[in-house]
């Protein structure tokens, strides 16, 4: 077991690419699915979803190597359409493979996915997605069977722009002849990137970003070279890191235009922002001001992954800042640990009040799920004195090797591996909720 220790009260600096999206390269891998040639994906991030995504293709009998960033698979070599419990368990986005696994063969066995509890997370739009297009599936709460019957309806409307539900739309319905509509489709970059792939490996999408995706059957799909989108969640979290310690700091390789959400807000906090093409310089002020209010929307509105690592920040801006979360139920975990930083947080119907304080101090603390954590780490880096964070592992689903990152842009972060020490409790004192 592993925990970060931290030196905070450092000013980061420098420069950084960002690399590739974890809610990009989790679909596009369960997409390789669908083609019966090689996929060769490029600016893979090395994250622990990342690995778990290929041991469920290999137990599909794919064969996937992998270079540095670059990761080949090749289905030609499929032979299995179930996916155990235990490896649908690790992670949500497994659920991607019910719509990968439908389309190219026709019918899938799986389980419930797990991933970060961070609300209740059903799976009903795709279960009803997918009888709506023409599948049979049995769900019991537990084991999901999906077997195409015949094509049903060719317009599917979605009652809420679920992402996973789209991705599973797009997946169960491009190899299937005749013509399918998604309303209220999400117009996440990421569905942008996956359709992208699809249409360089011969299928006929259009729409993708838009609330209605048509597609065209396609026959099959042929062999395709892709390079993943930069990851916006990541550097969003680059942004806060920047600004909670007052450091200017030039992000490279991002897509400026998928950051436009969360631009107003650092504006808002008193950061200036400077855009060159594709990098990103965060100039934050001496102290932030507070943001009168963040409410998480489906694109292009400020995303849920965002506002963790905003409402540290947030807790040393002058004033009193507003969260809304408004995707997940139960999305302030981190709040509880925020607040042994010394930050003043409550939480009220999924309202995040944050009353700026002007200093933190080091803390033991630990990480409530992905985001919550990275804004767990974002505190300790404000904090005056030594933290020690724990339960990393949330981390490293979704940031490669975080530490490295940091300490790239002058932070003091050491991995520690020590197996006594992790399992150290960490107090429970500045409940606020
Ligand atoms: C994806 C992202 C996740 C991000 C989320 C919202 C990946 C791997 N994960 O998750 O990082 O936080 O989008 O931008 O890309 N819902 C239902 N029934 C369903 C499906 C969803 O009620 O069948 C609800 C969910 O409980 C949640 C909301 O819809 O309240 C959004 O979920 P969804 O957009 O599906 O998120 P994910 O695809 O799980």
């Amino acid at each position: 077991m592993e925990y970060f220790e931290i030196m905070g009260n450092t000013r980061l600096g420098g420069e950084i690419d960002v690399h590739g999206a974890k809610n990009s390269v989790l679909p596009l891998l369960a997409g390789c699915v669908l083609v019966k040639g090689e996929c060769v994906l490029h600016n893979c991030p090395r994250l622990s979803d990342v690995d778990f995504t290929i041991k469920i293709l290999r137990h599909l009998g794919a064969e996937v190597k992998r270079e540095g960033s670059t990761i080949c698979v090749n289905t030609a070599t499929l032979n299995r359409y179930d996916i155990p419990e235990a490896l649908m368990r690790e992670m949500r986005s497994s659920i991607i493979f019910l719509g990968a696994l439908s389309g190219r063969l026709k019918k899938a066995k799986l389980f419930l996915p797990g991933g970060c509890e961070i609300g209740l997370r059903p799976i009903d739009l795709h279960i009803k997605a997918l009888g709506e297009l023409g599948y049979g599936i049995c769900f019991d709460g537990r084991d999901i069977k999906s077997e195409f019957i015949s094509k049903k309806s060719d317009n599917i409307a979605l009652a809420f722009p679920s992402v996973g539900a789209t991705e599973n739309l797009i997946l169960s319905s491009v190899l299937l002849e005749g013509n399918t509509r998604i309303i209220n489709a999400a117009r996440e970059p990421e569905i942008v990137d996956l359709c992208d792939f699809l249409v360089s490996a011969g299928a006929k999408i259009s729409g993708a970003g838009n609330t209605v995706i048509e597609i065209e059957g396609a026959r099959e799909l042929h062999s395709v070279e892709h390079t993943v989108i930069p990851d916006r969640i990541l550097a969003s979290t680059l942004m806060s890191a920047s600004a909670i310690t007052s450091g200017e700091i030039r992000l490279n390789k991002v897509r400026l235009s998928h950051l436009l959400p969360v631009f107003p807000v650092f504006e808002e906090a008193g950061c200036r922002l400077y855009a060159d093409k594709a990098s990103l310089t965060i100039k934050p002020p001496k102290r932030l001001r507070r943001v009168r209010l963040i409410e998480t929307r489906p694109y292009p509105g400020f995303p849920t992954d965002s506002q963790a690592t905003a409402c540290a920040m947030l807790s040393v801006a002058g004033g009193t800042s507003l969260i809304h979360e408004t995707i997940f139920e139960n999305r302030q975990k981190h709040v509880r640990e925020l607040n042994r930083f010394g930050a003043d947080i409550a939480v009220h119907d999924n309202y995040a009040v944050i009353n700026g304080v002007k200093s933190l101090h080091g803390a033991s603390a630990s990480c409530t799920d992905l985001r919550g954590g990275a804004a767990v780490v974002l505190a300790a880096l404000k904090a005056e004195g030594k933290s020690s964070i724990y339960s990393i592992n949330h981390i490293d689903r979704g940031y490669e090797c975080f530490e490295n990152q940091l300490s790239i842009l002058g932070a003091d972060v050491k991995r520690i591996n020590n197996e006594k020490e992790s399992e150290k409790q960490t107090k429970p004192e500045n409940q606020r909720f």
